[in-house]
């Protein structure tokens, strides 16, 4: 591979004086109020980290990278890059027309001329791009679950990059990394891609992965959007910093970059390649399950361990950058060295601690050796994760009217205010329906989004190291699953099916809300004339016939114990 010339390449911004006059102009345009992933891929599209795209693909390039991973044009291209909208939305808006496209505080950032509009075949996409159509994939959820049915294609004018005031000085465009490494003299780089933070291994492996290659090293982590459950960037760029100060000074640079990964396995590799080739790199690092998504739905890998070096392999000469071997390293306890696994001496005692394992031992709050981490890092993940008893949590417990939800709620939060050390709130429905929600009925819609925002305050609270319990029916399982998504990012979340069966609900029928629901004064009353999605994978099932709340409450703080939520 040639070194690169770091010459600079194409952005989508206009010059300065334009977008002062762009901006006053689309001011009267439609607006599209940006999600946080596209504000993420409009980004990149706009600085040039997305090249050789000028916009959201057109329907003719959206079926021609889902089916080859190429422009209609032929260029290598893996990633669709649409821009989702709703319905209704797109049904205000003309193919021919400009539309302003502002971040979540309203700031207008880019015009899109529209070209098309079309409905997606989300299946097929799943299918070709992410490997299989099954939710367990996070970005076939988001597919299915969060992007709006329309897809708006067109290209960009780009007027301003999204504003952070996050790591500003850690943040380059491709061009600024460029004009860095031409003025440092750097024509090889190797870029390391991560979403975790480095540990010892990791910087070993990068170092001798630049030595190799006789190359610098640029540490170049996803601060946009990376798997959820993931430990949050704020912490992770702490860690980095913590560790650049390991490498020999002046060999190696971290730069943060805003991508929105969807992790797609092999299709991302490549991806990620043109996106650091984008950013003046020659060599990236590419290893076991490069952006792996994790267990499908049976509890298979969505993709083989090494189709992602595969896959690249095959592209790189088209890509112009060159894969370097992810070594798997360990630490030989007679050398006291980490060594890549298949040059360690016969009989030499190997030891490695996995990242479920990591999870556990910061979970429990024991021993994290310093062979195996840096104390500085460590340190950082101990402040962001302290043990799981001492983190926030949410209880949601999901029923038909009736079931018993918050008589258990109720007991149970008194059970750990006896307990004490975390504040606990209880959302329980009706409570819930008279202050949060009070102007919402029972549609559908009207569930959700009371769902939703009791999932939002769980979600706060979790965040802020409380305990929430909830007591809704929540008659949606894919609402449920976005609120526990939700919450996850934050903290546990333990679903409690409180399993009472209609026939003994509508026999207590402690409010007389059945009789009138039979009787048709009360519509859509779930059970009788609206749904109860039955939760499938809850982390516990009470049935209330023939046992008392002491009991269930008992159950529930059982579980929480063995959960390691709640400990002596
Ligand atoms: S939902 O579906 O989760 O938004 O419902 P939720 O907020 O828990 O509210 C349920 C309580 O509202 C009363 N109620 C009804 N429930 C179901 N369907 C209809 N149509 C309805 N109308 C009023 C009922 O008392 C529920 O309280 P619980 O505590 O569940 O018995």
């Amino acid at each position: 591979m040639q070194p690169q010339s770091h010459a600079p390449i194409p952005e989508l911004f206009v010059s300065y004086d334009s977008a002062q006059k762009l901006k006053q102009e689309a001011a009267g345009l439609p607006s599209w109020d940006l999600t946080p992933r596209q504000v993420c891929d409009l980004e990149l599209l706009m600085n040039g980290g997305f090249n050789p795209l000028k916009g959201f693909l057109s329907e003719q390039d959206y079926d021609s990278v889902v089916e080859n991973m190429r422009l209609a044009d032929g260029s290598l291209w893996p990633m669709p890059i649409t821009l989702d909208v709703s319905e209704k939305f797109a049904g205000s808006i003309e193919e021919g027309q400009d539309i302003a496209l502002r971040d979540p505080e309203g700031v207008i950032l880019a015009i899109l001329s529209v070209t098309d509009k079309w409905a997606p075949n989300k299946s097929r996409e799943a299918e070709k791009v992410f490997g299989a159509d099954d939710v367990a994939h996070p970005a076939v959820n988001y597919l299915h679950n969060h992007a709006g049915a329309i897809y708006l294609g067109g290209p960009i004018t780009g007027i301003q990059q999204p504003v952070h005031y996050d790591y500003r000085a850690r943040r380059d465009t491709p061009n600024e990394l460029r004009a860095f490494f031409r003025k440092m003299g750097w024509q090889r780089i190797v870029a390391f891609q991560t979403r975790n933070p480095l540990h010892r291994a990791h910087q070993e492996l990068t170092f001798r992965a630049a030595k190799e290659a006789q190359a610098n090293l640029l540490i170049h982590p996803i601060v946009g959007m990376t798997k959820p459950g993931d430990i949050d960037h704020f912490t992770r760029v702490r860690c980095y910093e913590a560790v650049l100060d390991k490498y020999p000074a002046s060999t190696t640079n971290l730069s943060l970059l805003n991508l929105a990964m969807r992790m797609a396995g092999p299709r991302e590799a490549v991806w990620h390649g043109i996106i650091r080739k984008n950013h003046g790199c020659t060599h990236f690092i590419v290893g076991r399950d490069h952006a792996g998504p994790g267990k499908n739905s049976a509890g298979e890998d969505f993709y083989g361990p090494y189709d992602a070096q595969d896959l690249f392999k095959a592209h790189q000469e088209e890509i112009g950058i060159e894969m370097v071997d992810f070594k798997h390293m360990v630490w030989v306890q007679e050398r006291a060295e980490y060594m890549p696994v298949n040059e360690v001496p016969e009989g030499a005692t190997v030891l490695n601690i996995s990242g479920t394992e990591l999870r556990r031992r910061l979970q429990e709050g024991l021993d994290i050796p310093e062979w195996f981490s840096f104390p500085e890092v460590v340190e950082e993940l101990r402040r962001t994760k302290p043990p799981r008893s001492k983190q926030g949590f949410t209880l949601f417990l999901t029923g038909l009217s009736g079931s018993g939800k918050s008589t258990i709620a109720n007991a149970v939060m008194v059970k750990l205010m006896e307990m004490g050390g975390r504040p606990v709130t209880l959302l329980d429905g009706d409570l819930v329906r008279k202050n949060l929600s009070s102007e919402l009925g029972f549609s559908k819609e009207h569930r959700d989004l009371n769902i939703r925002r009791i999932g939002y305050v769980a979600s706060e609270i979790t965040k802020n190291g409380g305990i929430a319990i909830c007591a809704p029916i929540a008659p949606y399982t894919a609402t449920r699953r976005a609120v526990r998504e939700d919450i996850e990012a934050f903290g546990a979340f333990i679903e409690v099916h409180v399993a009472t069966s209609l026939e003994e609900c509508e026999r207590r029928d402690r409010k007389g809300l059945y009789k009138l629901a039979r009787e048709g004064k009360i519509k859509e009353f779930t059970g009788i004339s609206d749904p109860y999605e039955a939760p499938t994978q809850a982390e516990l099932v009470l049935d209330t016939e023939g046992t008392d709340v002491d009991y269930c409450a008992q159950q529930v703080i059982l579980k929480l114990e063995s959960l390691g939520l709640i400990a002596a």
